[in-house]
């Protein structure tokens, strides 16, 4: 329960339907043949989920012809915004060499080499299709290489639909022998390595703890974590799939904190589908078809040289180390401003996260573990998401905000005004 709110969400609710009476039906039609509607959950919210027809630049336009600024940007994927010069560019010129050739391309070397000097803890890397099949393909590598069962994992934690730890996790989760941990917690991480550290294959974590609130992992945990891995001979994964864009080298580049093995996706494929699992020589040496004892990691479309094309132009034309660390420092000045603006405004939110993806917690404590997202924050982005689309943002349902690189000054500005404008509808009761 929010106190002193002010725009009721039940007359948010009520506008948001009169104004999509075609995304309202197309979602009913679309509830015929799929369950809900949906055929993925997150994007799901209630009462329904706009339908998107098309963007471009910074923007997203609906099926009732509302345009809005894209701040769900793809969950993170989106980070080149729509119709990205170059990437469209390398798109053209994949597609006219032809499709599903059957052998490897020369994309996917220029891609990995992108890779793996990007990040001083991969040598070498794998391809897959998302970062789920990243993060499994990891897990199961680290139980092979180590010949242990046991994978530490963190409360709140998400790594794909069949690994999730929110609530306790989920009846859809790979049966893996998990050990679940809080986050933050590095005096648990060491008591559990001494205890058990001899049957822990691997310890993968969220290096910020996305879909739960995106709250940063503290230095000290993470290096408790690097610090017992090591001393215990288990693998650390840093799963990155969205994190890595946090600067030229992720959060393990900002922290100086090298895993053992790393996952990506999202945003890597260009905007196409991609996941990617690297790491140690020794260890991703093991999957080298030549040996006869060797891993085997399959997948029909690993290579496919759209998403390859599409993210060798990503990497090395566009999001260059250099690009990305003017875009953290300049998202994290944002990310800045906004919560002085809000504290100033004396709106009682906290923002967390990193510069370019952050998310709204209602009061004064940023949290430190999905243990400390209160209902009330909840709540709150409930009704930030709907006023903010009627202010003509675009917020994922659940309240993350994405910045893009094709965010101009003047979108930023439009963004931070509509923010600040929204978070003051519904929390202050309306004047007079
Ligand atoms: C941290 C993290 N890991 C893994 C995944 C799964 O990636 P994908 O949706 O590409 O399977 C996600 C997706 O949101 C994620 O946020």
């Amino acid at each position: 329960m929010i106190p002193h709110y002010g725009i009721q969400l039940e007359t948010l609710t009520q506008r948001y339907i009169a104004a999509h009476p075609r995304s309202m039906k197309a979602m009913r039609t679309a509830g015929q043949w799929m369950p809900g509607g949906n055929t993925r959950t997150v994007l799901h919210y209630d009462p329904f989920p706009v339908v998107i027809v098309g963007g471009k630049g910074s923007r997203v336009t609906d099926l009732d012809g509302l345009e809005y600024i894209d701040c769900v940007g793809e969950f993170s994927a989106g980070l080149y915004g729509h119709q990205q010069g170059p990437i469209h560019q390398a798109l053209e010129q994949a597609l006219k060499g032809g499709l599903t050739l059957g052998g490897p391309n020369l994309w996917e070397s220029q891609l990995a080499e992108a890779v793996c000097g990007r990040f001083d803890s991969i040598d070498k890397v794998r391809f897959c299709n998302s970062g789920t099949e990243a993060n499994l393909f990891a897990v199961i590598t680290a139980r092979a290489y180590t010949g242990r069962d046991a994978i530490v994992v963190f409360d709140g934690a998400y790594h794909g639909g069949v690994m999730t730890f929110a609530g306790g996790g989920s009846p859809m989760n790979v049966p893996f022998d998990y050990i679940v941990l809080p986050y933050n917690d590095a005096a648990a991480v060491r008591e559990l390595f001494a205890g058990q550290g001899g049957r822990i294959a691997a310890a993968l974590v969220e290096p910020i703890l996305g879909a739960a609130g995106n709250i940063p992992g503290t230095v000290d945990f993470l290096q408790a974590l690097r610090e017992q891995c090591s001393l215990h001979s288990s693998l650390l994964i840093f799963d990155e799939v969205k994190t890595s864009r946090c600067g030229p080298a992720g959060v393990q580049g900002l922290h100086g904190i090298l895993p053992d093995m790393t996952t990506l996706g999202k945003y890597l494929g260009g905007g196409l589908p991609l996941g990617a699992f690297g790491g140690k020589q020794e260890i991703m040496d093991r999957f080298d078809p030549r040996l006869a004892q060797g891993l085997k990691h399959a997948g029909t479309f690993n290579n496919n040289v759209l998403s390859m094309s599409a993210g060798v132009a990503g990497l090395t034309q566009v999001y260059t180390p250099r690009r990305a660390q003017e875009f953290h420092e300049e998202t994290e000045a944002f990310k800045s401003t906004l919560a002085c603006k809000l504290e100033q405004a004396g709106l009682p939110i906290r923002l967390t996260g990193h510069g370019s993806m952050f998310t709204f917690h209602y009061g004064h404590q940023e949290p430190l573990s999905v243990s400390d997202v209160n209902e009330t924050s909840v709540a709150l982005r409930r009704l930030l998401h709907l006023r903010c689309m009627e202010l003509g943002i675009r917020l994922a349902g659940r309240g993350d905000v994405y910045l893009s690189l094709a965010m101009t000054p003047g979108d930023l500005q439009e963004l931070s005004d509509g923010l600040l404008q929204a978070a003051g509808d519904v929390l202050r009761p309306p004047a007079g």
